[in-house]
């Protein structure tokens, strides 16, 4: 039976679509499921190309240049991949499009299937292929093992990610294994080609940003080659459990649960776990901030000024890593050589890959600032370098002006790098029309 629900329809369902036993057995745990359905609450989300146009520059060639949302409440996951420019428009004649591994962290449909299709042979099919087969966004079986409050990992990929870590799941403290079921998702992936585009956590040498680029090195991996610049590039997605992992708070035991999930008491004086999972802070007092902190306005100012902190750095390292990228365009049409430009292109890549290993960890500013300064600081000294040896190289190659795009706003820097947004709207819409209205559940359509 299909869980998903809506909220004015959520009394009427409560107690008679839940496959989790708990839930029907027990009056309090059913306060879990009313306090999981309330994530749909959560609605407001951010157009971030609209926020920081700098960034359809630095993606141009990949999908996240066309459209790239903040994150909202879990109930939207499946409806927002769904609707996305970044992934479902239908397969062109003779290509499997789109790997059905983008399923993976947003439904437990997705561990589901992995055990019916195996691993790979999940996500051998394509994205658009299994779509009528998923029913509910982030669920209890995600998290928990089934008709149990016991946590668990249905995800392969984050079990081996886990050891490769040597933090297997079964042997870590409460706090750990609460943080490393949200890492699931939160966490930074790719797909590997030769095993059919699974999810992969490339954390051989630990997951660091520069173990992670080591890795990504010694394979000589790259996503997609930056249109202007030649330079190959990877992406960083939503890092948090690689920023909280290496925290105080980590240290201190205070998990990703701790903040986002807090311990509340219901009107009965049950206590319980919110599963209304919010980017709210905590309460101050009940979550036992004030062993360290002075008080809950000291956090929010803590987090106001490392996020204006974070913003001014990787502005500046953007505007920067954008002239490089142009500054390149023009040495290679004015027909520079790998053995010329190849160093530059590499400070290119590394420092975007800091630029971006920051910047897309949602929430860095409040969970690990230093970090996150770190990274940019290192991102703004490689990037300098680069341009300085594109700078002789340009000298060299007679080259006297470089022109830089216009970024001002979304559709300027769209427009700059040939995004028609329009044209891949339309072909959107009648992708929704054709599939998803018409043969997709529910959970694919809501809030739309
Ligand atoms: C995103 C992960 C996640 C999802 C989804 C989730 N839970 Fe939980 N749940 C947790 C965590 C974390 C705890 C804290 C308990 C712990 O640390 O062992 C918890 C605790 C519980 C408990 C123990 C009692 C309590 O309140 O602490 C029950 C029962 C429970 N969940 C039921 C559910 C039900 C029913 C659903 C689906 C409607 C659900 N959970 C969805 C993560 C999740
Ligand atoms: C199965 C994958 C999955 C798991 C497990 C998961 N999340 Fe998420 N989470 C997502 C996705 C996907 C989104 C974005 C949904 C959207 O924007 O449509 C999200 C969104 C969020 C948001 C933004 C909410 C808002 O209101 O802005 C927070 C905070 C969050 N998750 C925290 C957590 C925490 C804490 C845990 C562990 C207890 C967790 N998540 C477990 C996939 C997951
Ligand atoms: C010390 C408390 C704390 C811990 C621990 C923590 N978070 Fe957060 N997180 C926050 C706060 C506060 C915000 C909102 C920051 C803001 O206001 O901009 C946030 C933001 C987020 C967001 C972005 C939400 C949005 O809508 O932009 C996500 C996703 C998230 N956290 C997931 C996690 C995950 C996953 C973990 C564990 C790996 C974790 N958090 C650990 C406090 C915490
Ligand atoms: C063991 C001590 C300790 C506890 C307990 C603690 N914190 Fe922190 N927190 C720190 C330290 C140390 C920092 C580092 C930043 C600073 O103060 O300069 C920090 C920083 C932060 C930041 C800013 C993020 C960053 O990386 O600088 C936020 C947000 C935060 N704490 C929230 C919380 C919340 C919410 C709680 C309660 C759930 C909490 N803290 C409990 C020690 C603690």
């Amino acid at each position: 039976m299909n869980p998903f629900t809506h909220p004015t329809t959520l009394p009427l369902v409560l107690g008679l679509s839940l496959s989790f036993s708990v839930v029907a057995a027990d009056k309090t745990s059913s306060l879990q499921y009313q306090t999981w359905a309330q994530t749909s609450e959560e609605m407001q989300r951010e157009d971030m190309l609209e926020k920081n146009p700098a960034s359809v520059i630095l993606w141009a060639g990949s999908a996240y240049a066309k459209e790239y949302h903040s994150p909202r409440g879990h109930h939207f996951a499946v409806a927002d991949v769904s609707h996305s420019l970044r992934s479902g428009v239908s397969p062109k004649a003779g290509e499997t499009g789109l790997s059905a591994s983008c399923w993976t962290c947003k439904t437990p449909d997705a561990p589901r299937l992995m055990k019916e299709l195996g691993v790979e042979g999940f996500s051998a099919k394509s994205f658009a292929e299994l779509g009528p087969e998923i029913q509910n966004p982030v669920y209890c079986s995600d998290c928990h093992t089934q008709g149990s409050a016991e946590l668990t990992l249905p995800r392969p990929h984050a079990q081996d990610a886990m050891a490769k870590v040597h933090k297997p799941f079964g042997e870590q403290n409460q706090s750990m294994q609460q943080s490393q079921v949200c890492g699931q998702c939160h966490i930074t992936y790719y797909f590997q080609p030769e095993r059919q585009d699974k999810v992969n956590i490339p954390w051989i040498f630990g997951n660091s940003a520069d173990e992670i680029e080591k890795y990504y090195d010694a394979r000589q991996f790259f996503e997609w080659v930056h249109p202007i610049s030649r330079t190959p590039l990877v992406k960083a997605r939503h890092p948090e459990f690689e920023h909280w992992n290496r925290s105080v708070h980590a240290e201190a035991g205070i998990s990703c649960v701790t903040c986002h999930m807090t311990q509340e008491t219901s009107a009965d004086g049950k206590s319980f776990t919110n599963h209304k999972i919010t980017n709210h802070l905590p309460d101050f007092e009940a979550a036992n901030c004030s062993s360290c902190h002075q008080s809950q306005q000291h956090i929010t100012q803590l987090i106001a000024d490392n996020k204006a902190l974070l913003e001014t750095k990787a502005q500046q390292l953007q505007e920067l890593l954008i002239k490089a990228h142009y500054e390149a365009g023009a040495a290679w049409k004015a027909g520079a050589q790998w053995q010329q430009i190849g160093e530059a292109i590499m400070g290119i890549r590394h420092a975007q890959w800091r630029w971006d290993f920051a910047m897309s960890s949602h929430g860095i500013h409040a969970h690990n600032a230093k970090e996150g300064e770190a990274l940019l600081n290192k991102g703004l000294e490689q990037i300098r370098a680069a341009r300085e040896i594109l700078s002789k190289l340009n000298a060299d190659l007679g080259v006297t002006r470089v022109d830089y795009p216009d970024y001002s706003t979304k559709a300027k820097a769209q427009a700059a790098i040939g995004v028609d947004l329009e044209k891949l709207t339309e072909e959107k819409q009648a992708f929704i029309k054709t599939e998803v209205k018409k043969h997709w559940p529910k959970a694919a359509n809501f809030g739309y």
